[in-house]
Order: structure tokens, then C-alpha cells, then sequence
């Protein structure tokens, strides 16, 4: 069945309008199933306009490929692990910018094959310069198209070796790299000038691509692994971007539209990052944090107190209120399912216990907030780190578990540490304090944690869900 344009026009202005809400919705945990099936709904909607419009013709091999596509999305997301996600997120974003690629080039010959012929070429120039004008547009679209799908494919490429391991994870510091990619810059914007002016041309066109191949792949392998999420982040915007440019050169506005949505909240998620770690942009893309930091060995923090679970388990009793503080370490020993089994003896007992949540803890965005939910931690004892922080001068005992930068005092209180400034959960204010780690290891950012010698700071050695489990059993 076919339809006219007005109407699929109408049923992708409710496919975007279903992606808004989608996004909406996934900015809180209460609302992001909800959130999800707008976007669901949203994308089946969109999938069944596009079939439906009278300009496709292989509507067969749409589904065959839809088939192939949904069958390998649906083993995928049974199979990956949590702490896989960015990698995987990594690797479909290289997909968008690859097909930016192809529909830029497919774009790009279509439109030559029909200017190709010299006397339409004639009646462009001279009798139709509004049909000039629309040329050129569409080939800066075509140029930037390709550009960015290229820089997003080789990106992702090497994002997704480096979270997978396959590719070295440190910074690859070549000399005078800053100076290469302002060249590359460069040279592909006087390409796209060339490239317009001489109404296409297939030599600037390839030139730029195989820079923007180059240019993407240098740029996320001179940044080190660790700072991979914000890398993540950041190709997810310019993927968004990627598929925009698709749809100004395939003119289809839902495609616009869903772009511009997946490169902006791209952009805001990377910049909330940064600014939680208090860091710029430009020095993340730079590269280098959390690689070759030293520790100062020079400073005497004095002497850290050990404990045992038995004694944690007797100082939780006799607390009135308990805030937890989870950090990449209880993602790393899994310890979300005994850590809320401990929470509910604990509320059993009459205790109020609360979370706290910073905005960077663990590695990708909202991990123990994903990690705890999978746990069935309830929403409302779940708090972010602006509403939870004045509470921890009146509170008992804060077991921070396998967090460290994020609840490091140097950050308020030492101007010369790497992560001064950086905003952090001020468990230090509690009157008991207890670590759950396995060392005196630093963490990410490769700083020493003052928290750890203060007197009110106990250390429990161990992998945190024996830890936790261990505790359970003398409560
Ligand atoms: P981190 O500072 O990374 O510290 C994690 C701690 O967990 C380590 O000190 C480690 O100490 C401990 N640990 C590891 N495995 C453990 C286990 N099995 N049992 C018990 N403890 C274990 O963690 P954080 O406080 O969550 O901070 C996150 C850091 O990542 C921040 O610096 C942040 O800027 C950065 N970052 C976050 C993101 C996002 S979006 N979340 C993105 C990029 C960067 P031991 O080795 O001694 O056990």
C-alpha cells in the first residue's frame, strides 16, 4: 500500500515528536521504561512511513535487510554486559557514520549523473541560478556528510578496539599532533571550496575522505583509554550530526530532526561530564588525564585505620542513618545485589539508609544508577549528589564502596590537585566513614585519596561483595 506525501509527512512529524518524549521521559528513572516505548513507537512508526512512501521501490529488500538487522540487534542486546555497553555503543555509531559515507557518495553521483549532461549543466548556470544555488547547497551537504561519517567511522573503530582491548589503550602521542589535525581542518575545508566551485569533481572528494578517515583515527587513538566514555559520548553526537547531514542530502526531515535530537544530547551529555569531572572539552580531546598522572609519593597523608566486617556490622547497628556512596568498584566485583540485601536488614532494623550518587561514579553515565536498579533498589532512596550532600553531616556511618576520586576531599580542599575543583560527595563530614577497597590503590584520576588517613575514615580491605556479604551475615 502506498501513501501520499502529506500523509507520511504527518506520521514523521508524530515519530519526532514520539522521540522527544522518548528522551524526556529517559532523564528520570521513574519515567524511562515509559521513555523507551515512546522511542519504540516512535521508530516503528517511522519504519512503516518510510516503507509506505511512494518514492521506494524495493520495499522486499528493505525487509530482508530489516530481518538480518533486527535478528543480529536482538542476539546483541541479549547477550552484552553492562560493562560492555560503550564499546557496543562505540561500534553502532561507527555504522552511522559509515552509511553518512555511502549516502554521501551515493548522493553526490546521483546528482552528477543528472548534471552530467552538458546541456543541463547550461541550463543551471545560465537560465536557473536559484538552481545554482541549490547545487552547491546540496554539494556542502554532500562534503560535510561524507566529512563527518567519515571521522565518526574511523573514530568508533578505534573507540570500540580500545574498550575492547584489541588496540592499545594509552595515548597515542605522535609529535606536532595538534598542529596535524589543525592541518587536516584545513585542508579539507579549502577541498570543500575547490569541491563547490568546480560544481563536484571526484578527486577533492576522495582526498577529504581518506584525511577524514586519518583524522578520525588519530583523534580518539591520542586519547587514553580511560577517558573513553567522554570519547563515546562525543562520537554519539557526531554521529547525530552524520545522519542530519544524511537527511538534508536525502531531504528527509525525520531524519533532520532525529539527528539534531542524537548530536545535541550527545553534546549536553558530554559536556555534563566533563564539567562533573572538571574538566574542559578541548582537554579531554587533548588527551592524557588518568594516563600518566604520578602519585605524589612525597606527601606523608599519616596512617590509615584497618577494620573488620564484624565491627562494620556493629557500628551499622547501633546508626540511626547510613548513606551508601557506590563507585566503579562495586561495579567491577558486582556487589549491587548483596549491597541491597544489607540495605534491607538494615531498614528492617529501623535505620534509615540512603544512596548517593555522584554524576561520574564508575565509567559510563548513570552506572550505579543502572547497577542498583538491576539490584530492584528502590527510586526514592536513590540520591543524586546535590540533593544528598548536606545530609552527610548529620549522618552516622557512609560506606563508600569501590568509589575514590569521586569522594576525595583533595578536590575541595587541595588547589594543586589534578582534580581540584571538581564537585565531590563530602562523605568526610559523616561521623564514621568506612572504604570498601582491596588496596590503597588510587583511582582513575591516579591521585591520592586524603579520605583514607582521616580519623573518622575506616578501611575495609577486600573485594567489596565479600566485604558486603560478610557484613550481611553478622547483621
Ligand atoms: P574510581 O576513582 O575509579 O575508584 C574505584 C575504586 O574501586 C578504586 O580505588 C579501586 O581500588 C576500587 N575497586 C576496584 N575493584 C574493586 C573490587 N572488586 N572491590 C572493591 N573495590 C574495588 O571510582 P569512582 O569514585 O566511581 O570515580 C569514577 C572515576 O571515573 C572518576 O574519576 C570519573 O571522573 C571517571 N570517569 C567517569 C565517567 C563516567 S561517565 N562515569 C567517565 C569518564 C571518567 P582498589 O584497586 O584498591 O580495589
Amino acid at each position: 500500500m502506498e501513501f501520499s506525501q502529506e500523509f507520511i509527512s504527518a506520521a514523521y512529524i508524530i515519530a519526532a515528536l514520539l522521540f522527544i518524549f522518548s528522551l524526556a521521559g529517559l532523564s528520570k528513572q521513574e519515567t524511562a521504561q515509559t521513555g523507551n516505548w515512546y522511542g519504540i513507537v516512535g521508530m516503528a512508526i517511522a519504519l512503516l512511513a518510510t516503507i509506505a512512501d511512494e518514492r521506494v521501490s524495493s520495499v522486499g529488500v528493505i525487509f530482508v535487510a530489516m530481518a538480518i538487522g533486527a535478528f543480529i540487534g536482538l542476539r546483541l542486546a541479549r547477550k552484552v554486559e553492562m560493562t560492555q555497553m560503550p564499546e557496543l555503543v562505540a561500534i553502532l555509531h561507527s555504522f552511522v557514520g559509515l552509511a553518512a559515507v555511502l549516502v554521501g557518495y551515493n548522493s553526490y553521483f546521483e546528482a552528477t549523473h543528472v548534471v552530467n549532461n552538458e546541456l543541463a549543466q547550461l541550463a543551471i548556470t545560465v537560465i536557473d541560478p536559484k538552481a545554482q544555488i541549490a547545487m552547491n547547497i546540496h554539494l556542502v551537504e554532500v562534503f560535510l556528510g561524507v566529512f563527518i561519517g567519515a571521522v565518526t567511522f574511523t573514530g568508533s573503530v578505534v573507540a570500540f578496539g580500545k574498550l575492547r582491548g584489541i588496540i592499545n589503550s594509552s595515548a597515542l602521542m605522535l609529535p606536532h599532533r595538534h598542529k596535524m589535525n589543525l592541518a587536516a581542518g584545513v585542508i579539507s575545508f579549502i577541498l570543500m571550496i575547490v569541491f563547490v566551485q568546480n560544481g563536484g569533481g571526484n578527486m577533492p572528494l576522495f582526498l577529504m575522505t581518506i584525511i577524514a578517515l586519518v583524522f578520525g583515527w588519530h583523534l580518539v587513538a591520542s586519547i587514553g583509554g580511560a577517558d573513553m566514555p567522554v570519547v563515546v559520548s562525543m562520537l554519539n553526537s557526531y554521529s547525530g550530526w552524520a545522519a542530519a547531514a544524511a537527511g538534508f542530502m536525502l531531504s528527509n526531515d525525520l531524519l533532520i530532526v532525529t539527528g539534531a535530537l542524537v548530536g545535541s544530547s550527545g553534546a549536553i551529555l558530554s559536556y555534563i561530564m566533563c564539567k562533573a569531572m572538571n574538566r574542559s572539552f578541548i582537554s579531554v580531546i587533548a588527551g592524557g588525564f588518568g594516563t600518566n598522572v604520578e602519585v605524589a609519593a612525597d606527601v606523608d597523608y599519616g596512617e590509615h585505620i584497618e577494620t573488620n566486617a564484624e565491627s562494620v556490622a556493629d557500628l551499622l547497628k547501633n546508626a540511626k542513618s547510613v548513606i551508601i556512596t557506590p563507585g566503579y568498584g562495586m561495579a567491577v566485583a558486582q556487589a549491587q545485589y548483596p549491597v541491597y540485601e544489607m540495605t534491607q536488614k538494615l531498614i528492617e532494623k529501623g535505620i534509615k539508609v540512603r544512596f548517593g550518587i555522584h554524576p561520574v561514579a564508575g565509567r559510563l553515565p548513570g552506572h550505579m544508577n543502572v547497577l542498583l536498579a538491576e539490584a530492584k533498589v528502590p527510586y526514592d532512596i536513590v540520591l543524586g549528589m546535590d540533593e544528598i550532600n548536606d545530609d552527610f553531616e548529620e549522618t552516622d556511618v557512609v560506606l563508600v564502596i569501590g568509589a575514590n576520586d569521586t569522594v576525595n576531599p583533595a578536590a575541595a580542599e587541595d588547589p594543586t590537585s589534578p582534580i581540584a575543583g571538581m564537585p565531590v560527595l563530602e562523605v568526610w563530614k559523616a561521623k564514621n566513614v568506612v572504604v570498601f577497597k582491596r588496596s590503597m590503590n588510587t583511582g582513575y584520576a591516579g591521585v591520592q585519596n586524603p579520605l583514607f588517613f582521616k580519623e573518622n575514615t575506616q578501611m575495609l580491605f577486600g573485594d567489596a561483595k565479600d566485604s558486603v556479604e560478610k557484613i550481611f551475615k553478622a547483621l
